[in-house]
């Protein structure tokens, strides 16, 4: 079996690579109704496949100088304050589409909807992944993306859990660079606290009736600008309820993996959470409910002053945050012990602080979490189940939380060096 999937991924891989290139970039073909026309893959001549060791400020370096000028970001007629998170119409969004064991060209589109086959097996059997990243403006004017090599990556590991073919990196990152610049009035100014945020999706769009994978998939990119994920930001610390009536991901399935079908298996606590007065779900191990895993749409860091340490869960079910990841260097190269290891649920009492990390919430204060146990009321605190774990002054962002946010708020904006190589210029 496990032989079976590699051949069959590395065909795909191989398959893959052998993208379509038109020399000349960035001509944009006569438009149709639906779409603003197949754009040859523009830096292809210029970006070679990225190896690990190399940052995402080397990514977009090398762009052609024959391109139209870069458009102004915050121009288009939007209140950029307080934008929330939410679906929001934007100039356009990107497709590529896999066929005949081959992906094709990028295509921009205005139009949102798609016309896809009723047997696609995104529809079914839930062949279906997404990523989430954001573009900033700099004081300069200039556009940066986050940490875009991470997500291709961790794309493909969507891709190959579910039998889906790989987007080459190199694509990726040009399919990323495209839309940002399409969308360039979009991305919102710099001081207004927002973001344009990526949202890349790959599913099967190609019909099956038995369980089997697609031979068609398509791949769309979508942005929009957004603000703060949980009304008030950082300054309002949220609730957490502890799931304990149902699991987010089983020991060997998909957790760690950004399939669309965890986010189905969510809906329903997630939204009961909410009914209830918590904003934000905590999930448990599936097989000992005895250690913490991670929230709905977020990872989950434990503060211990004390110590001076970090902690956040290992698992084998938990989607590894690019958030996280860049937090648990900064820690580091702050002088925190940064510990990722299993988190017994009764060590939440050690914890001065609590954080949720993750692309949409970026660093959120978590102020308690409540197990209710098989109490129905969250107010009736006096009942035996009723359990809540209080982290510092619960009203208040701690110290810690507060300065892991400036600092990955800083590179993200460009008011500090980006001396990791994270953010990749859009030229
Ligand atoms: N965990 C889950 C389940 C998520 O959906 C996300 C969001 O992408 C994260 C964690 C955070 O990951 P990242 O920091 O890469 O956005
Ligand atoms: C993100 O943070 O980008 C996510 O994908 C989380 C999403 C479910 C809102």
């Amino acid at each position: 079996m496990r032989l079976n999937i590699a051949l069959l991924l590395t065909s795909n891989v191989v398959l893959a690579t052998s993208f379509i290139i038109n020399p000349l970039g960035s001509t944009i073909a006569p438009t149709t109704s639906q779409s603003r026309g197949i754009l040859a893959a523009p830096f292809s001549t210029h970006l070679s496949v990225l190896t690990s060791g190399q940052s995402d400020t080397e990514v977009a370096s090398s762009s052609s100088s024959t391109r139209s000028p870069l458009g102004i970001p915050g121009t288009a007629d939007l209140e950029w304050e307080g934008l929330g998170f939410e679906f929001r119409p934007t100039k356009s969004n990107l497709r590529i589409t896999y066929k005949d064991g081959e992906w094709g060209e990028f295509e921009l589109c205005e139009d949102p909807t798609i016309n896809i086959h009723m047997g696609a097996t995104a529809l079914h059997y839930g062949q279906a992944c997404f990523e989430g990243l954001k573009a900033f403006t700099h004081p300069d004017g200039t556009v940066h993306v986050f940490r875009p090599k991470e997500n291709a990556y961790r794309l493909s590991t969507s891709c190959t859990r579910v039998v889906m073919p790989v987007l080459p990196e190199a694509t990726f990152l040009n399919a990323v660079n495209e839309v940002v610049r399409d969308n360039i009035e979009y991305v919102p100014p710099y001081g207004s606290g927002g973001a344009l945020y990526l949202r890349p999706l790959l599913f099967g769009s190609g019909p099956r009736i038995g369980l089997q994978p697609a031979d068609e998939y398509t791949f769309i990119l979508m942005v929009m600008p957004v603000g703060d994920y949980y009304k008030g930001g950082l300054a309002s610390p949220v609730d957490g309820l502890l799931i304990t009536d149902f699991d987010r991901a089983a020991p060997r399935g998909v957790g760690n993996v950004k399939v669309a079908g965890n986010y189905a298996a969510d809906m329903l606590p997630n939204m009961v959470s909410k009914s209830k007065g918590f904003p934000i779900g905590l999930y448990l191990d599936a097989k000992t409910q005895s250690m913490v895993e991670e929230f709905s749409t977020s990872n989950f860091v434990g503060i211990d002053s004390k110590n001076n340490k970090y902690v956040t869960p290992k698992s084998a079910s938990v989607l590894p945050s690019i958030t996280n990841k860049s937090l648990m260097t900064i820690a580091s190269d702050e002088g925190m012990v940064v510990e990722e290891r299993e988190v017994q649920l009764d060590e939440l009492e050690s914890f001065d602080e609590v954080l949720a990390c993750g692309t949409a919430v970026v660093v959120t204060p978590v102020g308690s979490i409540t197990l209710l146990g098989d109490v129905e009321d969250p107010d009736d605190v006096e009942a035996s189940d009723v359990k809540k774990f209080v982290f510092g002054d619960s009203s208040e962002v701690g110290p810690v939380t507060r300065n892991l946010y400036d600092r990955v708020r800083a590179i993200q904006y460009g008011e500090e060096e980006d001396r990791y190589g994270w953010n990749m210029k859009i030229e």
